[in-house]
């Protein structure tokens, strides 16, 4: 009998884009005897209020943590990415301390204070002291968000002070700019310990390597160091499967960006011809009766 188990997405995801990677995961698992049933956010609660013995596992194509911590504490189910790990990737301030403790290398970076609703402007003293080791440009990037649209690219205090006074209420983090990776990284997908496959992303008009931004996706061969650096970071940050971005300094020394839980795998099936998502169900469908050795790295 085929093995049932909850998808859940975001409802902002009732697009063509999130449908058919909602859809290519119900196809994936499929090939492996399980039968997903994708249900939005907004659903997940009342459905399996009514329904608790329904599924065996979840995999959470979401960030709304809230939700899979019912789904794990409550009712017990195992959830792919777990709780943990999303909620580590989905705040970059999470994913550096991670990264610090795990010891991966990661450009030096500076968590903002955090201000409640009232800008960090005001405080401008005390962030100019914070962030004096670090010189013009350097990166500003809003502690949670995606597709490269919360990171910003900030040349003088002028600059610095006008995108405070936007963005100077929300929770920022400020970095050490990777001038030698303007616009190229390598994005590096990994499922449980191992890498699947790696794509090099060039964007020639941002500093920005994201396909959002116009970035391009073609494949590469990674070495040995760099592949065990991406699993490496996945551990550190306890996901099960993820992207991770990897971009090279002026000593081509790879410097971990940041690991994306819920990333989306068709781009890089298209650009790539592997079937990524294939390699996620057979993962998610041998371990989600096994306790997870994933996180467990020895420093
Ligand atoms: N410190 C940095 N130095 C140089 N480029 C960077 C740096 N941080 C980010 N970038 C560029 O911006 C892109 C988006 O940043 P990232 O931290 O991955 O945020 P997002 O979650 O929005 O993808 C990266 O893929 C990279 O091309
Ligand atoms: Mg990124």
């Amino acid at each position: 009998m085929a093995i049932q188990a909850l998808l859940v997405y975001n409802i902002t995801q009732h697009n063509d884009k999130g449908q058919a990677q909602i859809s290519a995961f119900v196809e994936a698992f499929k090939k492996f005897n399980v039968n997903l049933m994708a249900l939005p956010n907004s659903q997940i609660v009342d459905y399996t209020d009514q329904h608790p013995n329904a599924f065996s596992f979840a995999v959470f194509w979401d960030k709304d943590i809230h939700i899979s911590t019912y789904l794990e504490e409550e009712l017990h189910m195992p959830v792919f990415n777990s709780k943990e790990s999303i909620m580590t990737c989905d705040d970059k301030a999470l994913t550096y301390l991670a990264f610090r403790n795990y010891s991966i290398p990661t450009p030096k970076t500076i968590i903002l204070p955090y201000t409640f609703d009232i800008n960090v402007l005001n405080y401008y003293d005390e962030v100019k002291t914070m962030i004096a080791k670090l010189t013009y440009p350097f990166i500003v990037k809003e502690r949670f968000g995606s597709y490269g649209e919360q990171v910003y690219l900030v040349h003088s205090e002028e600059e610095f002070k006008a995108l405070l006074s936007k963005v100077g209420k929300k929770p920022l983090l400020v970095q050490e700019y990777i001038a030698e990776a303007t616009g190229r990284d390598y994005r590096v997908n990994v499922v449980g310990h191992e890498v699947i496959t790696a794509v090099e992303r060039y964007n020639p008009n941002d500093f920005r390597s994201n396909v959002n931004q116009g970035g391009t996706m073609t494949e590469v061969k990674l070495s040995p160091k760099l592949k065990k650096l991406a699993v490496d970071a996945v551990r550190a940050v306890g996901a099960d499967f993820a992207g991770v971005d990897i971009v090279l300094d002026k000593d081509k020394k790879p410097l971990v960006l940041e690991v994306n839980t819920n990333a989306r795998t068709l781009s890089v099936e298209k650009a790539t011809g592997i079937y990524l998502t294939w390699y996620i169900a057979r993962y998610v469908r041998h371990h989600f009766l096994r306790p997870r050795k994933i996180g467990l790295i020895a420093r």
